[in-house]
C-alpha cells in the first residue's frame, strides 16, 4: 500500500517511535492521527507535521480504556474519512520484579502491551470491514517476545502476544486486511532512556549498538508498502537492518 492520501492512526504517537512513524507517514503523503496520553507531547507533534505540510490530528488516548480506542477511530473516520492503516504502538516497561511479594505493576505492563493490542486490532477489523477496501494493521511488539528477556518477563509475554496475534491473523489477508508485528531491539527512545545512561550502554554491549526510532519507523513503512506480508514478524536490529522471523504459514 503506498501511504499517499492513506490515513494512519498510531498508537503512542507522541514519543519515540511511534513519533518518527508519524513523522514519516506524514512525508510520504498520508493524514495521521496520533492517540496517546501526552497531551502536551501530542500537540507538539501535530505542530510539526503540519508546519512541514503535512496533515495530522491529536486524539488524547488511554488504550487501557476500549472506549477511547472506539474514540480514537470514530475521529479519525470524523476527520480524514476512513482508517487504512492502525499502528498499535503505545506500551510500557515493566517496573520492578513481579517475584517480590506485592508487586502488581506487571499487570499495567501486560494490559497496555497486549489486553490492549487485542481490543485495538478487534476494533480496527471491524471497520476495515465495514468500510471496505481492506487496510494494514501493524503492531509493535519487540525482540523481546521472540527471545527469553530474565530483567522483564511479563514484558516479554506480552510481546510474545503480540507477535502470536499477529501470525495467527495473517489469514485476514484473504479479505485484504494484512496484519503483522514489528519486532525492534533496544531503541533511543525516552523508554529506555528512563533505564539511564549505565544501563543504556549495557543494552548496547549486548546487542552491537542502539537503534534509532527512524530505523524502526522505516521498518513500519516497508511492512505497509510490501503488499505481500501478513502475519509477518518484521524484526529490526542493529547486525542486519530489516529482516523477517517467521515465514508465515498460509
Ligand atoms: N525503545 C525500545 O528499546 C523498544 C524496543 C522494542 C519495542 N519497543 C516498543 O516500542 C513501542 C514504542 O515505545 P518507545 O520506545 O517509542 O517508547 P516511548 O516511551 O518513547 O513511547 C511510548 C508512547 O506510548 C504512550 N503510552 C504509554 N501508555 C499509554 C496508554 N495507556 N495510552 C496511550 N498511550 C500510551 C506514551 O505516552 C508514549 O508517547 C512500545 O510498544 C515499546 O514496548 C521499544
Amino acid at each position: 500500500m503506498d501511504p499517499k492520501g492513506k490515513v494512519a492512526v498510531i498508537s503512542g504517537g507522541a514519543s519515540g517511535i511511534g513519533l518518527a512513524t508519524a513523522k514519516l507517514l506524514a512525508s510520504n503523503g498520508a493524514s495521521v492521527v496520533i492517540a496517546d496520553l501526552q497531551t502536551a507531547a501530542g500537540a507538539d507533534a501535530v505542530a510539526e507535521i503540519e508546519a512541514a505540510h503535512g496533515k495530522a490530528h491529536f486524539v488524547e488516548t488511554d488504550v487501557l480504556e476500549k472506549e477511547d480506542l472506539q474514540r480514537v477511530l470514530d475521529e479519525a473516520v470524523k476527520r480524514f474519512g476512513r482508517v487504512d492503516i492502525a499502528y498499535n504502538n503505545a506500551g510500557v516497561g515493566e517496573g520492578g520484579d513481579f517475584l517480590e511479594p506485592g508487586n502488581e505493576t506487571w499487570e499495567r505492563c501486560f494490559n497496555i502491551d497486549l489486553t490492549a493490542v487485542i481490543q485495538a486490532v478487534q476494533l480496527e477489523v471491524q471497520l476495515m470491514r465495514s468500510q471496505g477496501g481492506g487496510g494494514v494493521i501493524i503492531s509493535t511488539a519487540s525482540m523481546g517476545g521472540l527471545l527469553p528477556m530474565p530483567t522483564s518477563p511479563i514484558y516479554a509475554t506480552a510481546k510474545a502476544g503480540v507477535i502470536h496475534l499477529s501470525r495467527s491473523l495473517g489469514y485476514l489477508a484473504a479479505e485484504g486486511i494484512r496484519v503483522n508485528a514489528i519486532c525492534p531491539t533496544f531503541t533511543n527512545t525516552p523508554l529506555v532512556q528512563a533505564a539511564g545512561e549505565a544501563a543504556m550502554e549495557a543494552m548496547k554491549q549486548e546487542v552491537g549498538g542502539i537503534l534509532q526510532p527512524e530505523d524502526v519507523a522505516a521498518g513500519v513503512l516497508e511492512l505497509i508498502a510490501d503488499d505481500s506480508r501478513a502475519g509477518s514478524v518484521m524484526r529490526v536490529t542493529v547486525r542486519k537492518g530489516l529482516d523477517y522471523a517467521h515465514e508465515p504459514r498460509r
